[in-house]
C-alpha cells in the first residue's frame, strides 16, 4: 500500500508522467487536478481519475525517472551510463562508496538506490550552490539515509578507507586517482567518465601508472525503436556524446 512520502510516477500519456511525492495536496495538470491524498493506502498499478475525467495510473518510479528528474546545475551522468557503471563496478547491496563530485546528484542517487538497505556513499562537491542543489535532489528522491555528502574540495586524500567503489567525476579525474587508489580495496573498481578523448587518455595512463590493473574504456550508445504496423524503425534522434567510461581495477602492491 502506497504510503504518505513515497515516490510515484503519475502516468496520463508519454508527454504527461509526473515523478510526485504523495502529500496531502492537489496536483494540477492539463487534464484536470489530481487530490493526492486519495493516492495513500491505493497499490501501484491503479487508477486515479482527476476531476475532469481523465485517467491517470499509479506506476512504480524507475531509477531512470528519479536521475532524470533531479534538478540540474551541472552535467549529469546519464541513465545509459549508469547502467552499465551498475553493472561493471563493484556495487552491491550494503556497500560503501566514494564519488568526487556530486554534481547535481544524479549519480549519487543511482548509487544509492543500489546499496540499500545498509550500504553507504560518501560524496564530495567542492562548490557550495552544488552541494546544496544535490542534497536537495537526494532528499526528493528519498535516499539521504544512505548519502553522506559533504561540501569540500578534494586535494589528494578522501578521509574513508576500505571503500568497494570509488567513481571521480571531475574534470581531471587523474588528479585523485592516487588518493582513489589509497582509499580503495584491492582487487575492487574505481570508475570515472571522460567527455574528451585528451582527458580520457591521461586518466587511462595514470590509472596505469597508479596500480590498477583490467583498465577498460567504452562508450554507451542507445537507440530507441519506433514500433507501429508496417513501419518499425529506430527513431531519428539519438542521445548525443556524453562521455566516455573507464573501468579499473586496483591491486596490491
Ligand atoms: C560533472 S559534475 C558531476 C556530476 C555528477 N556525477 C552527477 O551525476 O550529477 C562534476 C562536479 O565535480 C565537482 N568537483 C570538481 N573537482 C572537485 C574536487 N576536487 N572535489 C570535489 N568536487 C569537485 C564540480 O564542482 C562539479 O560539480
Amino acid at each position: 500500500m502506497i504510503q504518505e512520502g513515497e515516490l510515484i510516477n503519475l502516468y496520463h500519456n508519454e508527454q504527461r508522467k509526473y515523478l510526485l511525492k504523495v502529500k496531502h495536496a492537489q496536483f494540477h495538470t492539463d487534464k484536470g487536478f489530481i487530490d493526492l491524498t486519495a493516492i495513500i493506502g491505493k497499490n501501484f498499478g491503479e487508477k486515479i481519475v482527476s476531476n475532469l475525467g481523465y485517467n491517470f495510473y499509479i506506476l512504480k518510479p524507475t531509477l531512470e525517472q528519479l536521475v532524470m528528474k533531479v534538478k540540474r546545475h551541472t552535467q549529469i551522468i546519464y541513465p545509459k551510463d549508469i547502467g552499465i557503471i551498475l553493472t561493471k563496478a563493484t556495487i552491491f547491496p550494503g556497500a560503501k562508496i566514494i564519488e568526487a563530485g556530486s554534481g547535481s546528484g544524479a549519480f549519487t542517487s543511482a548509487a544509492a538506490y543500489y546499496i540499500r538497505p545498509n550500504g553507504k556513499i560518501y560524496s564530495y562537491e567542492q562548490r557550495r550552490d552544488l552541494f546544496e542543489n544535490a542534497k536537495q535532489n537526494i532528499e526528493k528522491n528519498n535516499l539521504t539515509p544512505w548519502v553522506e555528502i559533504s561540501n569540500k574540495k578534494i586535494e589528494n586524500n578522501f578521509e574513508q578507507k576500505n571503500a568497494d567503489f570509488i567513481l571521480i567525476d571531475i574534470g581531471s579525474p587523474w588528479e585523485l586517482i592516487r588518493a582513489a587508489y589509497q582509499s580503495l580495496k584491492a582487487g575492487h573498481k574505481l570508475a570515472t567518465i571522460c567527455p574528451s578523448f585528451e582527458q580520457l587518455s591521461k586518466t587511462v595512463f595514470t590509472l596505469g601508472q597508479e596500480g590498477f590493473t583490467d583498465i577498460e574504456t567504452l562508450e554507451v550508445l542507445t537507440r530507441r525503436i519506433l514500433v507501429r504496423p508496417n513501419r518499425t524503425r529506430p527513431e531519428q534522434r539519438m542521445p548525443s556524446h556524453t562521455g566516455f567510461l573507464v573501468f579499473a581495477t586496483k591491486i596490491s602492491q
